[in-house]
C-alpha cells in the first residue's frame, strides 16, 4: 500500500509490520538517496548515536518494484499516521502561530548541531510532525547526509562534525526565512 510519494521515491506501508514503511526510487536517481540516507544513519549508529528527530533505518530490502529500504513508519502517539509539515500546516493553520512553528524548527536544528548532524534538505516535505500528548515535535525523514547525489561531501559530513554544522546552520537559516514567508513575516 502506498503511504505517499516525494519526487524521487514511493514511501510504501511495510507489509509484515504496520510500524514501518518502505521506500523505493521513483526516478532512476531515487537509490542514490536512499543509498545516502542509509549510509548516514548507518554511520550515526556506529557513533552510537540515536537522535530522537530522526526516523530509524533498518536496511535494504528486496520488493517486487525494486530494492527499497525500511524506516520506521512515523506516527503520532496515539498510532494515527502523522502529517507531513506541509498537510500539518495547512490543517492547522489558523491554530499556529509563526513562533511556534520556528520553535519547533529551532528544537529540531539544536538536536541536529548537538549530534552534529548533516541536514541539507530541511522543508515541509521532508519534516513530518509527531503529535504527543505534551506538544508536537518536528521529525526528520530525509534530506540528511547530502542532496544532489552520491559526492565525495556524502564521506565529508561524516568525518567532519564541523563541516556537517556549517551546512545544517545555512539550511536551517534559509528554511527559518521560509517559515516566516509562510505566515507573512518575510
Ligand atoms: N518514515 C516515514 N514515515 C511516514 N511517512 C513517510 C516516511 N518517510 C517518508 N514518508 C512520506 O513519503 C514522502 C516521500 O518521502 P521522502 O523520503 O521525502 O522521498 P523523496 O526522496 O522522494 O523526497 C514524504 O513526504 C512523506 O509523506
Ligand atoms: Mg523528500
Amino acid at each position: 500500500m502506498l503511504l505517499a510519494e516525494g519526487n524521487k521515491r514511493f514511501c510504501f506501508q511495510h507489509p509484515n509490520d504496520f510500524r514501518k514503511c518502505i521506500k523505493v526510487k521513483k526516478r532512476r536517481d531515487g537509490w542514490e538517496e536512499n543509498l545516502i540516507e542509509w549510509f548516514y544513519l548507518r554511520s550515526l549508529s556506529f557513533k552510537k548515536y540515536e537522535v530522537p528527530c530522526l526516523v530509524k533505518c533498518y536496511g535494504w530490502v528486496s520488493t517486487n518494484i525494486g530494492y527499497g529500504v525500511v524506516f520506521d513508519k512515523v506516527v503520532d502517539e496515539d498510532g494515527s499516521d502523522s502529517l507531513t509539515l506541509k498537510k500539518f500546516i495547512k490543517e492547522e493553520y489558523e491554530k499556529l502561530s509563526c513562533e511556534t512553528v520556528l520553535e519547533m524548527a529551532e528544537e529540531l536544528k539544536k538536536h541536529c548541531l548537538g549530534y552534529s548532524i548533516a541536514v541539507t534538505e530541511p522543508n515541509e516535505n521532508n519534516i513530518m510532525v509527531r503529535k504527543e500528548a505534551s506538544g508536537c515535535k518536528f521529525v526528520l525523514i530525509d534530506g540528511i547526509g547530502g542532496r544532489e547525489g552520491v559526492s565525495i561531501k556524502n564521506i565529508l559530513y561524516i568525518i567532519f562534525s564541523f563541516y556537517a554544522r556549517r551546512k545544517t546552520k545555512k539550511q536551517f537559516f534559509r528554511f527559518e526565512k521560509k517559515i516566516k514567508i509562510w505566515f507573512d513575516r518575510g
